[in-house]
C-alpha cells in the first residue's frame, strides 16, 4: 500500500509529537517549541496480531527468576584507560550498552571518541579478538586517520603510547545508511562502535530528512537494539546547539542507557564531561579535560583550574569561591558578578553564564528583601569560571557573596570559600558532604570556609580551615565581606 505523508508537529525540546500546532508544548510546557515535521502515515514498526494476545497455557517465562539470582549476574565492564572518562561512565564501558555524547559543534566530541578508541586499542584487553569501529558521516576517514596519527605523536609512540591508532582491528568507515551500519556491526562484532553523528544517519524507510526527530529516533533505537543483541557498546555522538534547533540528544535521552554531555566554552581550553543519565552508575559525575594541540589531556586538579589565585587581587569586588559537590568529588569554583546601571533607563537585565537564570533571579530577590542589598536599576551579570555549568544548590551562598560584593564594592575576604543553600526567608540552609568541602579547601590552602550554622556541629577549626557559621544571608555577608 502506498504510504501517504501527513503533517505532524514535534517539540524541539522534548520530542513530543502532536497532530495540532500549539504555541506551547503540551508535554514540556516550552513556548514556541513545536515545529512541523512530515511523517509517515503508517507506523514504521507495525504491531502484529493486535487483539490476539490472550491468556494461554504457555510454559513459564524463562527470564523469571528470584531477584537474588538476577543480582548474581554481574555486569561485565570494559576498563577505559582514560581515568576521567572511566569515572564518568561509572567504572568503565558496559558491553551492549549505549552511550550518547552530546555537545556543541566544535567542543571536541569527535576528538574524545577517537582518543577513546585509540586508548582501548592500546590497552591490554582480555578479549583480544574484538575490534573498534569509528563510523562517520561528518568527516572523511582520511581526515580522522590523520588526526589520530597526529595524536599518537612521536613522544607517545616512543614511550609505548597511550594510544594505538595502528591496531589493525581499529577500523574507520564513512557511512550514513542505517542498514549498512547494522550490517557492519553484525559482521565485525566490535567491542565498541562510535557513530559520528546521529544527525547524519538515514533509515530509508522513514520518510523524513536526516537530523529530523523521526530519523534520529528510529536510527538510534535500531542501533541501541543492535548493541544489546550483539553485546557491543555503541557510542552515539549528537550535536546540541544553544538554541536547540537540531533534533537529537533531548529526544534520545530515554532511548540510550547513558547520556554524557561534553561542555565548556569553545574559546577556552577547559572541557567538562558530565553524566546526565546513567543506568550503570551515578549521574552528575564530572570529568575534566584540556584541549591542547595534541588532543584532549586529562586535568588532574580541576579546582586549581577553576579558581584564579593570582588574578584575585586585581579583580577587586565581585568574585567569590564556592566549594561545590560535583559527582563523587568536591571542586572549588570561582563565581563572578558584575553590575552596571541600565543604559537608557530600560528594564534591567539579569544574565547568567553557567548559572541558572531562575536561581540568579531568586538570589537577587532574597538579597534585596532580606539583606538590604539593592539591585533595582542595575543590569546584573553572573558567571561561573571556565565555562563550567553550576548545578548544586550549595552554589547559592558563593553566588550571593559575589553579587553582594559587587553591589557594595566590598571584596570577599581573602582565603574565604563558601557553601550553602539560601532559602526565600534569607536563611542559610545546611548542605551535605561538609568534610569533603573542608578537605578540598584545606588542600588548596584556603583559610576559612563559610557554612550554614544549622546542621551537624563541627569544631571551629578543621584541618587548618576555620569554619565560619552563618544562620542568615545577612550574617553571611557580615562574616565574608571585607570592610563595612
Ligand atoms: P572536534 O573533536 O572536531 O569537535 P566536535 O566533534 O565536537 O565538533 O574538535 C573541534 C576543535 O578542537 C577544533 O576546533 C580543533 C580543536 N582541536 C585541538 O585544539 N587540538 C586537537 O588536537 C584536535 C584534534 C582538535
Ligand atoms: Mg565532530
Amino acid at each position: 500500500m502506498a504510504k501517504r505523508a501527513t503533517i505532524t508537529f514535534f517539540c524541539k525540546q522534548c520530542g513530543h509529537e502532536t497532530s495540532r500546532w500549539e504555541g506551547r508544548c503540551p508535554a514540556c510546557q516550552e513556548w514556541d517549541a513545536l515545529v512541523e515535521a512530515p511523517k509517515e502515515a503508517e507506523p514504521v514498526i507495525t504491531k502484529k496480531g493486535r487483539g490476539t494476545t490472550r491468556l494461554s497455557t504457555a510454559a513459564p517465562h524463562q527470564g523469571l527468576k528470584p531477584l537474588l539470582e538476577h543480582a548474581r549476574e554481574k555486569l561485565p565492564r570494559i576498563s577505559v584507560p582514560i581515568g576521567e572518562f572511566h569515572r564518568v561512565l561509572g567504572g568503565g564501558i558496559v558491553p551492549g550498552g549505549s552511550v550518547l555524547i552530546g555537545g556543541e559543534p566544535g567542543i571536541g566530541k569527535s576528538t574524545l571518541m577517537l582518543q577513546l578508541l585509540g586508548a582501548l586499542a592500546a590497552s591490554k584487553q582480555k578479549d583480544g579478538t574484538a575490534g573498534w569501529l569509528y563510523i562517520t558521516g561528518e568527516e572523511a576517514p582520511s581526515q580522522i586517520a590523520a588526526r589520530g596519527l597526529r595524536l599518537l605523536g612521536e613522544e607517545a609512540e616512543s614511550k609505548g603510547g597511550a594510544f594505538n591508532f595502528r591496531h589493525e582491528r581499529l577500523k574507520l568507515a564513512s557511512e550514513t545508511d542505517l542498514q549498512a551500519i547494522l550490517d557492519m556491526l553484525n559482521t565485525e562484532r566490535p567491542q565498541l562502535a562510535v557513530i559520528d553523528s546521529v544527525q547524519t544517519l538515514r533509515d530509508p524507510s522513514v520518510n523524513s530528512a536526516p537530523g529530523s526527530v523521526s530519523q534520529v529516533r528510529e536510527c538510534a533505537m535500531a542501533l541501541v537494539d543492535a548493541a544489546r543483541q550483539l553485546h557491543c557498546a555503541v557510542f552515539l555522538i549528537g550535536h546540541v546547539t544553544k538554541d536547540g534547533t537540531i533534533a537529537g540528544p533531548r529526544v534520545l535521552e530515554h532511548i540510550v542507557d547513558t547520556v554524557l554531555n561534553f561542555e565548556g566554552e569553545t574559546r577556552l581550553d577547559l572541557r567538562c564531561l558530565r553524566s546526565i543519565k546513567n543506568r550503570f552508575g551515578r549521574t552528575d559525575e564530572v570529568g575534566f579535560f584540556e584541549m591542547t594541540q595534541t588532543g584532549l589531556v586529562e586535568v588532574p586538579d580541576p579546582s586549581a583550574a577553576l579558581i584564579d589565585r593570582e588574578g584575585a587581587q586585581d579583580k577587586g569586588a565581585g568574585s567569590a569561591i564556592g566549594a561545590l559537590s560535583e559527582g563523587t568529588r568536591v571542586l572549588l569554583i570561582e563565581l563572578q558578578a558584575l553590575c552596571v546601571p541600565v543604559p537608557g533607563g530600560g528594564s534591567p537585565r539579569r544574565k547568567g553564564s553557567g548559572v541558572d537564570a531562575n536561581r540568579l533571579a531568586q538570589i537577587l530577590a532574597v538579597l534585596e528583601a532580606r539583606a538590604g542589598v539593592p539591585f533595582g536599576a542595575l543590569d546584573v551579570f553572573a558567571s561561573a569560571a571556565g565555562g563550567f555549568r553550576i548545578e548544586e544548590p550549595a552554589a547559592d551562598l558563593p553566588l550571593a557573596l559575589a553579587l553582594a560584593s559587587v553591589a557594595t564594592g566590598r571584596p570577599v575576604r581573602e582565603g574565604v570559600v563558601a557553601a550553602g543553600e539560601i532559602g526565600l526567608g534569607g536563611e542559610v540552609r545546611p548542605v551535605p558532604r561538609l568534610e569533603a568541602r573542608i578537605a578540598e579547601a584545606a588542600r588548596l590552602g584556603f583559610k576559612s570556609l563559610l557554612i550554614p550554622a544549622r546542621g551537624r556541629s563541627h569544631p571551629a577549626k578543621v584541618s587548618g580551615v576555620q569554619l565560619l557559621r552563618a544562620r542568615t544571608l545577612r550574617e553571611a555577608l557580615a562574616l565574608a565581606l571585607s570592610g563595612g
